[in-house]
């Protein structure tokens, strides 16, 4: 064993040239460690002579203390040099503005669709679904369109194997509830996908969306229909002006359709109303008493209501859209520029 003051000066030397916490590390095993030089010197005190031993140890003790104590200093700063040095490699700039990723929305034919919907719960219907691929008879014959019938052709549309069509209308709904003869009263709300063999324009798609709502009762009068068409399009539209018209649906009797001012209307050469000023966004009417009568309602005061609400030309109309086409190209840069126009 060394003199203790030599162990010191060597500690010393070596920890002037220990710069990180890995070699201050390596310092303490082998400066205070259980085989350092000053630890086996304290156990083995036996072997001084009995009149030096306190004092030698002593000086252990005290050289001892002086390497816990400058280590430690040194142990410090170095952590603190190092923490600093990390913080500064991985230094982030909170302020950067973060990685925006895009939010999704709702579609606006769906949202338009959830609003309808919400009017309509208002009042009493519940949402029903059907198939998009349709057997001709809920599409055509069950509502009173027989073969060759001229209204098949205005919703001339796409057959499918198995002689199917895909639906051309959301009538389909109508007829399918009515044969299951539900209990009175019947209030179903049943929007979708339908499909038109159409020349495409501004106005008319081969797919697009409609709402179907019908309503089945004892003394249901002409004026339930006016009142729900109005308070719809009341909801809807707000201050925008509409008017009822007369039609023709083989499926109703009377027939109407309400139509809505065009909101796009610049007057010359307007592709959303093809000039008319009016958008017909309903046909509706008294469920003829021929279908009534088919399906078996032939209760005396039992009358239907029913209404088709065109979701994609009201999607339209509450964007300002000249082309309803654009709503069913996909393009994120379009879609996500749609705002409602007020009116
Ligand atoms: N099915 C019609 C169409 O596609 C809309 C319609 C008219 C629905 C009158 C109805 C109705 O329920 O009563 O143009």
């Amino acid at each position: 064993m060394g003199n203790p003051q030599q162990i010191l000066e060597v500690f010393r030397a070596e920890l002037s040239v220990a710069d990180d916490q890995a070699k201050l590390r390596e310092l303490r095993v082998r400066f205070l460690g259980k085989k350092s030089e000053l630890k086996n010197a304290l156990k083995n005190l036996r072997e001084i002579p009995a009149e030096q031993r306190a004092d030698f140890a002593k000086q252990l003790n005290d050289i001892q203390s002086t390497v816990e104590r400058e280590l430690s200093e040194r142990e410090s700063t170095a952590r603190a040099r190092e923490l600093a040095q990390t913080l500064e490699a991985e230094w982030v700039d909170i302020e950067l503005p973060g990685v925006i990723t895009e939010r999704g929305a709702r579609h606006p034919v769906h949202a338009v669709e959830d609003r309808c919907l919400a009017v309509l719960r208002q009042l009493g219907f519940e949402v029903a679904t059907g198939p998009e691929v349709e057997s001709p008879f809920y599409n055509f014959d069950a509502l009173n369109i027989p073969p060759h019938h001229p209204a098949r052709d205005m919703q001339d549309t796409f057959w499918v194997q198995g002689d199917l069509v895909l639906r051309s209308h959301t009538s389909t709904i109508q007829a399918r509830t009515l044969e299951k003869r539900p209990e009175l009263p019947i209030k179903l709300a049943a929007p979708g996908r339908v499909y038109r063999n159409e020349a495409v324009d501004a106005t008319h798609l081969a797919m697009f969306h409609q709402l179907e709502g019908f309503w089945v009762e004892q003394g249901l009068t002409f004026a339930h229909l006016k009142g729900i068409l109005s308070f719809v399009a009341g909801s809807l539209y707000e201050n925008r002006k509409f008017r009822f018209k007369p039609k023709f649906y083989p499926y109703t009797e009377p027939s109407i359709g309400l139509d809505i001012a065009c909101l796009n209307c610049s007057g010359d050469g307007c592709e959303a109303c093809h000039q008319a000023g009016w958008v017909t966004i309903i046909g509706a009417g008294m469920i003829h008493p021929k279908i009534m009568k088919n399906f078996g309602y032939t209760e005396p005061g039992v009358r239907g209501i029913a209404f088709g609400w065109g979701t994609t030309r009201m999607t339209s109309q509450w964007l300002g859209l000249s082309r309803a086409k654009s709503l069913y190209e996909q393009d994120m840069r379009f879609l996500g520029s749609l705002r409602r126009r007020p009116g």
